[in-house]
């Protein structure tokens, strides 16, 4: 349904070229993205820098609204219009779907000349290849299992890092106690489903992620581990303020970064809020894996693809756009504002902070662990219909609408009903 929607939006597209603006024939590019947030928008600007220094104009087609589902809906009613963008921030699944329904550009000839393929690692080209072609230009590599700890209120309460659920929970209980709010919750149904990719991983490792979250194996959906991730949830979910439901997530990190609440769990576009706010990692805020998921990461790749328009090939600012990002120095530069690993292994940590070391650190141990899995809360672990049907059931939880026993009861049949 959601392909025969696809295709016919990319005929659309193919036969209202004619109408296109004499506009993009001019070294311009015209960009749509959710990167919104004060942090987002200073990464952002490195990218509207690099280009502009180059003499390519940025056509700004920003849709507000993390994990961007916003700019998702924006993105198909322009293709189906026959508008496409030059390019679009995308993640995941969905890369592979416009991929399928022929509406994105080729981008191999200047992948082969910049050695993509022995630079970036193989579980982010699974979703930036089709059929055996480039299609998207990987900016970056975030990760999504980190805390993001206020100093402050952690030498309130006297510490120390938790290392495992049940110390996260003691953390979180003297925090209460001391009048701080524990846990800085937007309340987004992909922010809670991030958070429950934690969960899971923590609860039964990599290898209960891999099979209920991203194989969808019913007999691990069904385990007494998914129960218990479930019961987690709950009491996590307790931790939050009364004000949670409709916050953005910059908010929650807000919240952090002023002090008034303990910890987010979110991944690590977070950094860029406090480095945003010239927060120092150590100083003023501290970041930790979620506790007992070491070793393991869970990642989110923020890629731009772009639209074919009639049978011409790439425009030249689309092909510089391209060739930038995955340029070393850019991803060194860009990296280091967004709070993202770069998502080409061949660059050095030496501008990065403290956590932008461990984050590509552990990036590379999990590259070389086999312990990368894609995070199915943000569009890598399974297609989109899946991912929504998955935090729907999360966020009913987390809002107490539902018992964590009827989620964990409905989860497998919600999933079942969007496949
Ligand atoms: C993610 C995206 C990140 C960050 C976040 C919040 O989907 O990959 O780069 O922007 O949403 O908006």
């Amino acid at each position: 349904m959601f392909k025969k929607m696809l295709l016919g939006a990319a005929m659309v597209g193919a036969a209202l070229i004619g109408l296109q603006p004499a506009a993009r024939a001019a070294e311009s590019v015209e960009v749509l993205h959710w990167w919104t947030s004060g942090g987002e928008a200073a990464g952002l600007a490195v990218l509207k820098k690099t280009l502009g220094d180059q003499g390519v104009e940025w056509k700004d087609a920003p849709v507000a609204g993390g994990g961007g589902s916003g700019a998702m809906t924006t993105l198909k009613a322009r293709m189906t219009a026959g508008n496409p963008p030059s390019a679009s921030q995308m993640l995941g699944f969905a890369i592979q779907d416009w991929a399928d329904a022929g509406a994105l550009a080729d981008l191999t000839p200047i992948a082969t000349a910049n050695h993509w393929d022995t630079a970036i690692p193989k579980a982010i080209q699974k979703f930036a290849t089709f059929d055996g072609k480039w299609i998207a230009a990987p900016v970056n590599v975030h990760s999504t299992n980190w805390i993001w700890v206020s100093k402050a209120a952690m030498d309130k309460i006297g510490g120390p890092a938790p290392t495992t659920y049940d110390e996260l929970i003691a953390l979180m209980d003297k925090a209460k106690a001391a009048g701080i709010i524990p846990l800085a919750q937007g309340g987004q149904a992909w922010q809670e489903a991030t958070l429950f990719d934690s969960i899971v991983l923590t609860t039964g490792g990599p290898g209960l992620y891999q099979k209920a979250l991203i194989d969808l194996d019913p007999a691990a959906l069904a385990s007494p581990e998914m129960h218990t991730a479930f019961t987690r949830l709950a009491k996590i979910a307790s931790y939050a303020d009364k004000n949670f439901p409709g916050r953005d997530w910059n908010l929650a990190t807000a919240m952090v970064i002023k002090g008034d609440a303990l910890l987010q769990v979110m991944g690590d576009w977070a950094k860029g809020e406090f480095i945003n706010a010239k927060k120092v990692p150590g100083t003023d805020f501290l970041c930790f894996r979620f506790p007992g998921t070491q070793g393991t990461v869970t990642f989110n790749a923020d890629q731009f693809v772009f639209f074919k328009h009639g049978s011409s090939p790439l425009d030249a600012g689309s092909t510089k756009m391209a060739t930038d990002i995955e340029s070393p120095a850019f991803q060194s530069a860009f990296n280091v504002i967004k709070g993202s690993a770069p998502a080409r292994t061949d660059v050095s940590d030496a501008a990065f902070d403290a956590c932008g070391k461990k984050g590509m650190a552990d990036l590379k141990e999990a590259v070389a662990k086999g312990t990368l899995l894609g995070s199915s809360a943000q569009g890598y672990g399974v297609p989109p219909a899946i991912q929504n049907a998955m935090a729907d059931v999360i966020t009913k939880e987390f809002e107490g609408q539902i018992t964590a026993d009827q989620a964990f009861a409905e989860f497998p049949k919600a999933i079942a009903a969007a496949k």
